[in-house]
């Protein structure tokens, strides 16, 4: 007879991730082993490093199987431990550096944003699937960020998704390394945030009576469809973000996209209504009148409950697709023109000036209470005061132009930065999606700053954004699809110096990534592993 034992499982670490470390190199020693007993250090006290240490043992649980307590130590003894470890030496903020000797793996950064980074790179590098021990290569791996933006947006108006999916879009957004989610909240298919001084916003504006089927067909499902978050679920999802170091900055639109509520509060409206919380996708002539102080008193008792909201030093409020032909006809906008002496240039109409000094209104009411405002390019066509930042979504030249006249400029251009557009050109197979044809190579290439922008207004760029507009996105499974693996191509983009980027070597470093989603059970599009689009 043969005694049976059984076999031990040992898998090995490769730190070359997505978005790939800037540096990796070897130190002459023995791998170190990781298994159930290696305790996950942190300084005593800091409760930010506490929640590091729990996340990082959560994941190597989740990949692995093993268990690994954390613990909060004062000093240093860390053999045989991964040790979680502030230095306010290193340079960046949100760079980390992974020391990894036989004796221990010590996580750095100068702040503990910096450390979870340096604990994404950790989780990414460790083999999916059950392990007895993970072989962690003696080496030193560092990183951090090209940009201080790297963002993702969801509209959750068009469709709607629950606390649950925007908690896992967050996940997705961690894994990544992302630190900024735009919100878009309010548009003229729904209003799904609760304002406590305007009640009927979310009871009437948030929902609607039916919805177009595919690109505005004629057959409307009649379906009443709709729902809005809490003040308390808002709370708890900001919260849920701030643990994994993303900032989130709602989008208020105005004073277009505000359908939903004018059919709550038609007084706010040139005609006063009645209107109809929209079915259909696009742009519509109805808007907030800019003639009414009613509209104005609205707009900032709104942003009050919002600043309350959010901790962000950004709110979005909009201000793209904004006819204005109600405005040319609406008596209280034509005497505000009047009394303000506004006059049309000979680039802009004297509306479009109009929407200059509502913009205006709302920027001033917010940087009083210590915020910025972000918004769409359209901004830069109103005369709109250069502390705003502006985000660059009808492609790239906006932003070059903003950056010229001293705006801070977020990249978002529709190609290829709009995620709800198709991946590739052969859409037979593909869930509806918007038109277009962003593949994941495009994504890859895109280079948000300029070539010719001249040196001194280059830092204006603060980073990039990939944007997911739901006109046809109806279910979680749905963005992940449209989101994976592009996001993986934008997190390169948003974290590598250009020289260090290489498509090839990215497309043989996905598949480890892509067992992670697997792993979570996320979807996305398996094709854009194999083929180019
Ligand atoms: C936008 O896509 N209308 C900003
Ligand atoms: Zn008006």
């Amino acid at each position: 007879m043969v005694a049976v034992t059984a076999v031990a499982q040992v898998s090995r670490a490769d730190y070359r991730v997505v978005p790939l470390p800037d540096g990796i190199n070897g130190i002459k020693d023995n791998d170190f082993k990781l298994k159930e007993s290696t305790l996950v250090d942190y300084p005593a006290g800091n409760r930010d490093m506490e929640r590091n240490a729990a996340m990082l043992s959560q994941y190597i649980e989740d990949l692995t199987g093993l268990h690994l307590s954390t613990r909060p130590v004062n000093t240093g003894n860390n053999y045989g431990c991964i040790s979680l470890q502030l230095d306010p030496k290193m340079t960046s903020d949100e760079g980390y550096r992974i020391t990894v000797t036989s004796r221990s793996v010590i996580i750095a950064g100068k702040t503990a944003a910096g450390v979870f980074y340096g604990i994404q790179t950790l989780r990414k590098s460790i083999p999916v699937g059950k392990t007895d021990q993970v072989l962690l290569p003696a080496a030193q791996v560092v990183g951090s960020p090209r940009f201080g933006y790297r963002g993702m947006h969801l509209d959750c108006v068009r469709h709607f998704f629950s606390v649950e999916t925007v908690k896992r879009y967050i996940d997705i957004m961690a894994l990544h390394g992302m630190n900024r989610l735009h919100w878009h909240l309010t548009d003229d298919q729904g209003w799904r945030i609760e304002i406590k001084k305007y009640p009927r916003l979310t009871e009437v504006g948030g929902w609607r009576n039916g919805t177009t089927l595919g690109h505005n067909s004629p057959v409307n499902d009649g379906i009443r469809y709709g729902g809005f978050y809490t003040q308390e679920e808002i709370r708890d999802i900001v919260r849920y973000a701030a643990d994994r170091y993303i900032t989130i900055i709602p989008e208020v639109d105005m004073p277009g996209h505000m359908v939903a509520a004018l059919t709550a509060y038609p007084q706010l409206g040139c005609t006063g209504g009645p209107y109809e919380v929209w079915g259909m996708w696009g742009v519509t002539d109805d808007i907030l009148c800019a003639g009414k102080d009613e509209t104005l008193r609205f707009v900032k008792d709104v942003l009050d409950e919002v600043i309350e909201l959010f901790p962000s030093q950004y709110i979005h409020i909009g201000g793209d697709e904004s006819p204005r032909v109600r405005w040319q006809e609406c008596p209280l906008c034509q005497r505000r023109i009047k009394d303000l002496g506004i006059t049309a240039s000979a680039k802009q109409s004297a509306e479009a000036r109009l929407q200059g000094w509502f913009t205006s209104q709302v920027q001033l009411y917010l940087t009083q209470h210590g915020k910025r405002i972000i918004g769409w390019d359209e901004l830069l066509d109103c005369d709109i005061d250069s502390t705003a930042t502006i985000m660059s979504w009808r492609g790239a030249d906006p932003g070059a132009q903003g950056a010229m006249k001293g705006h801070d400029v977020i990249m978002t251009p529709v190609d290829p930065l709009y995620f709800d557009y198709y991946q590739t050109d052969k859409t037979w197979n593909e869930p509806i999606a918007f038109g277009g044809c962003n593949t994941l190579r495009k994504v890859y290439d895109f280079e948000p700053v300029a070539a010719d922008l001249p040196a001194d207004k280059r830092q204006h760029i603060l980073g990039a954004q990939a944007n997911v507009w739901t006109e046809y996105i109806t279910c979680e499974p749905q963005i992940q699809y449209q989101v994976l693996p592009r996001m993986a191509a934008l997190a390169e983009l948003q974290w590598l110096q250009p020289e260090m980027k290489d498509y090839q070597d990215f497309k043989a470093r996905l598949p480890r990534m892509v067992d992670i989603y697997k792993h979570y059970g996320w979807t996305y599009r398996a094709k854009s592993l194999i083929i180019e689009n």
